[in-house]
């Protein structure tokens, strides 16, 4: 059996030190094999965030280990740990965070820059996506700030999937947008699940969206207090995702 995706063993993060020294993650283990699709719910400030950061390697654990399709991402070089991310992984944050000097195809060929995918071919993928995910050319050369809220949030998911990455961390993808917009957003992950076996890990408030992982995780103050739904194993069809057609 392949070795889980993502492997949080014991973690624990506190912010702040002396007197404001404050725990976000109370010494949490959670294994996510490939293929996996499990969302997290619980109530603002409970740890949800910290625990996407870690696993993208933005910071660092204060203790446990956070290891990453086998790695543990403290035996990395900061380097290498960004190059690690580039590769592997994607992210979908409520804010879209697109960058607004950038055209809305710049955001997306952006990203595969950093993989080393450049000039045609960056821009011919880029674009086959956001056809795609329902962004079609009138909209190529607009700015982010020209877009509605769900528009920008369908290039932020193209630009997450551009460089087809191994997992894919959403923190709250839908929440800014309206439920035929959400609805739009669920379905591309869950197709990027179901036909690639890629790996997601998605915050949410919402049970309706939720409902899209095979596993919930409940967190509350730190820790793990619920866990709804089996673990599986990767179940993968030989279909190419359309958008990902090279
Ligand atoms: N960079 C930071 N510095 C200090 N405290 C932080 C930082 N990031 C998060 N926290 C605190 O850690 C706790 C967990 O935050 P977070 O992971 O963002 O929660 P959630 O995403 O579930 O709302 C909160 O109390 C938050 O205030
Ligand atoms: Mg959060």
């Amino acid at each position: 059996m392949a070795p889980p995706v993502i492997e949080l063993v014991g973690v624990a993060k506190d912010y702040g030190s002396g007197a404001s020294r404050r725990s976000a993650l109370a010494g949490i283990d959670i294994t996510i094999a490939e293929g996996e699709f499990v969302s997290i719910m619980g109530p603002s400030g409970c740890g949800k965030t910290t625990v996407l950061n870690l696993v993208a390697g933005f910071d660092a654990p204060t203790r446990g280990e956070v290891k990453v399709l086998g790695r543990n991402l403290a035996d990395m070089r900061e380097a290498e740990r960004s190059r690690h991310r580039a590769r592997h992984v994607g992210f979908v944050v409520q804010s879209f965070d697109l960058l607004p000097r950038l055209t809305v195809e710049e955001n997306v060929t952006l990203r595969l820059g950093s993989i080393g995918v450049s000039g045609r071919v960056a821009i011919d993928r880029s674009r086959r996506l956001l056809r795609e995910v329902g962004i079609d050319e009138t909209l190529w050369r607009r700015h982010p700030g020209e877009l509605s809220g769900g528009q920008q949030q369908r290039v932020a998911v193209a630009r997450a999937l551009v460089a087809e990455p191994t997992i894919v961390l959403a923190d709250e993808p839908t929440g800014n947008l309206d439920s035929t917009t959400s609805a739009v957003v669920l379905d591309l992950l869950r197709a990027l699940n179901v036909q690639r076996g890629t790996s997601v890990v998605m915050v949410t408030h919402d049970h309706f969206a939720a409902g899209y992982g095979h596993r919930t995780l409940e967190m509350v103050d730190g820790r793990i207090v619920l866990e709804i739904g089996l673990p599986r194993h990767a179940v993968r069809s030989s279909a190419p995702l359309p958008f990902l057609r090279t």
